[in-house]
């Protein structure tokens, strides 16, 4: 066995061993392992984000993957190395060369910056878990949410796209990063392993209705200080919003049939607010959630 082979074994060995204590840690463990979250546990997270307006990614592992990105460093033959720290996350740096000045002052520059590069976080986590859903959906809804969730995706592409750009147009640099997204996106994670059709539709109803809000709390802050970021951000909301609509239309109740998602769901309805017939009008902040199976 070469050097370079017995330090990839070492890696290796070293690595299924910090790997599992570290996955339980974080509430990642896949589906079927013990302290796997359930789906109940992790919508409950979104209606936590909804009440407090605090993110709620959890904490990331930075000694454990830092550990394991070292180590990976150290055993390739082609070290990845950068002159240029880190930096925080997000950093959205300031150019020092001209550009068109809001008129606003910096502290409304960074206000500005600040509703852009949060915006372009949960458009990226919202890219990320809808290209999941669409791989991992299951069940009697397979195909027409497999070709939803690929449509969302593209547009949130463009959108993210959009945003990060404008970013750059008023001076300030994107930080698209996958730390950036895990350390600052509201929108908890989504279960790993096959995803019920039902679960996805609960699940992006209230994942949706939250980005939105928070796209809205945006357009709000910018709309005097730089009404053209104000009208890229009520543009997302657009989308947004109706991407919101096309997951609950799946769950809307109408006068001839309760739509509860029984067929969706081993006979049990999809607990969104407002699907079972005789229930009070929907509480617009209550998140809903698909029933656990048995
Ligand atoms: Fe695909």
């Amino acid at each position: 066995m070469t050097h370079s082979l017995r330090a990839l074994a070492a890696l290796f060995l070293a690595g299924s061993a910090a790997l599992s204590p570290a996955l339980a840690a974080t509430g990642t463990a896949p589906a079927g392992m013990a302290g796997a979250p359930t789906a109940t546990a992790i919508l409950a997270r979104i209606q936590l984000a909804q009440a407090t307006g605090q993110p709620t990614a959890p904490p990331a592992d930075p000694q454990g993957a830092a550990a394991r990105s070292d180590a990976v460093r150290r055993a390739s033959p082609t070290p990845v190395a950068s002159r240029q720290p880190t930096g925080a996350f997000p950093t959205n740096e300031i150019s020092r060369q001209p550009s068109i000045d809001l008129g606003a002052g910096e502290d409304a520059l960074r206000k500005d910056i600040g509703a852009l590069q949060q915006t372009l976080t949960e458009l990226q986590q919202l890219q990320l878990q809808t290209k999941q859903a669409h791989w991992n959906v299951s069940g009697t809804l397979y195909y027409p949410l497999h070709l939803l969730l690929q449509e969302h995706y593209e547009g949130l592409s463009k959108y993210a796209d959009t945003i990060a750009e404008r970013l750059l147009a008023v001076g300030a640099s994107a930080d698209g990063r996958a730390n950036t997204i895990v350390r600052t996106s509201g929108v908890p994670e989504i279960p790993g392993g096959f995803l019920d059709d039902a679960q996805i539709l609960a699940w992006f109803t209230q994942a949706y209705k939250r980005v939105g809000e928070e796209v809205n709390r945006g357009i709000k802050v910018t709309e005097d200080i730089d009404p053209t970021t104000s009208n890229l951000l009520q543009e997302v909301e657009h989308g947004i919003a109706k991407y919101q609509w096309q997951m609950r239309a799946h769950l809307q109740r109408t006068g001839t049939d309760p739509n509860a998602g029984r067929d969706l769901n081993d006979g049990k309805p999809v607990e969104l607010p407002g699907t079972e017939p005789g229930q009070a009008a929907p509480d617009r902040g209550t998140p809903g959630q698909a029933a656990p199976k048995p």
